[in-house]
């Protein structure tokens, strides 16, 4: 066991969260090749690799932004992949507490309708940021290529943390799977997984102001040994 490499990965683990507010500048075009080349080395099943990045900076980031909420006013969500009909149990626990920890950095008062709704539409807005990726899978591969677009979302945010970037995974940003695919010109036979923002954090914004819990790992590691 190397005691610095687990040092170094914990405190990387440890230290992200969640960026919901960026500051304006672009990110240096090497920083974010090197994010994604970090990226490119998460496993997948016989290493399809069934991930693909669009990204955009400048013009192209406003543009994205300016046609979702167009987007929005004209069509229903579709996503490609459902998203959860409902909540049930300890998940509607954790999703409750994690949007109270949000709602209360930014002093949004329970039951307060009007300043959550319009919290929630800044996913559209990225936050600001002033890069997006978004993640497609290759409709061929099915949920599994989707969980391999998982890993690589979780391995875009540890690369952008220890590049000093801030970052989000925004399920939110494939509601209109569609609109997506044609605002990019992606292939139909590409689905959208999600979108990730990222830029540098805006480390005073009260957005930026948390960390969400975890349960136990006992809750969740059940051991088998007889
Ligand atoms: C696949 C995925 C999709 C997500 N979609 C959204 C989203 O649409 N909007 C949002 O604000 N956060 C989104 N998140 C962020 C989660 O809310 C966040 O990861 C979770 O609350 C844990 O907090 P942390 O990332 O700060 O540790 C998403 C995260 C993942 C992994």
């Amino acid at each position: 066991m190397n005691q610095t490499d687990i040092e170094t990965l914990q405190s990387l683990i440890q230290r992200r969260r969640s960026c919901r507010a960026f500051r304006p500048q672009q990110v240096e075009h090497q920083v974010v090749m090197q994010m994604f080349a970090l990226a490119q080395r998460t496993a997948s099943w016989c290493n399809t690799q069934p991930w693909q990045v669009i990204v955009t900076r400048g013009a192209a980031t406003d543009r994205f932004r300016a046609a979702y909420a167009a987007e929005l006013k004209a069509s229903s969500p579709a996503p490609d992949f459902d998203f959860p009909g409902e909540y049930q149990g300890v998940y509607q626990q954790r999703r409750r507490e994690c949007g109270r920890q949000l709602y209360d950095s930014l002093g949004i008062a329970p039951g307060d309708r009007v300043a959550s709704q319009q919290q929630t539409l800044r996913n559209f807005s990225l936050f600001d940021a002033p890069h997006v990726a978004i993640i497609t899978s290759d409709r061929s591969l099915g949920t599994y290529g989707a969980v391999d677009c998982g890993g690589y979302v979780s391995h875009m945010l540890l690369a952008a943390e220890a590049l000093g970037l801030g970052a989000i995974a925004q399920a939110a940003l494939a509601s209109h799977s569609a609109f997506v695919r044609r605002h990019f010109g992606i292939d139909e036979s590409r689905l959208v997984v999600c979108g990730v923002s990222f830029g540098y954090a805006d480390h005073d914004a009260p957005a930026n102001g948390f960390y969400t819990t975890r349960a136990a790992t006992d809750d969740t590691v059940l051991w088998h040994d007889s």
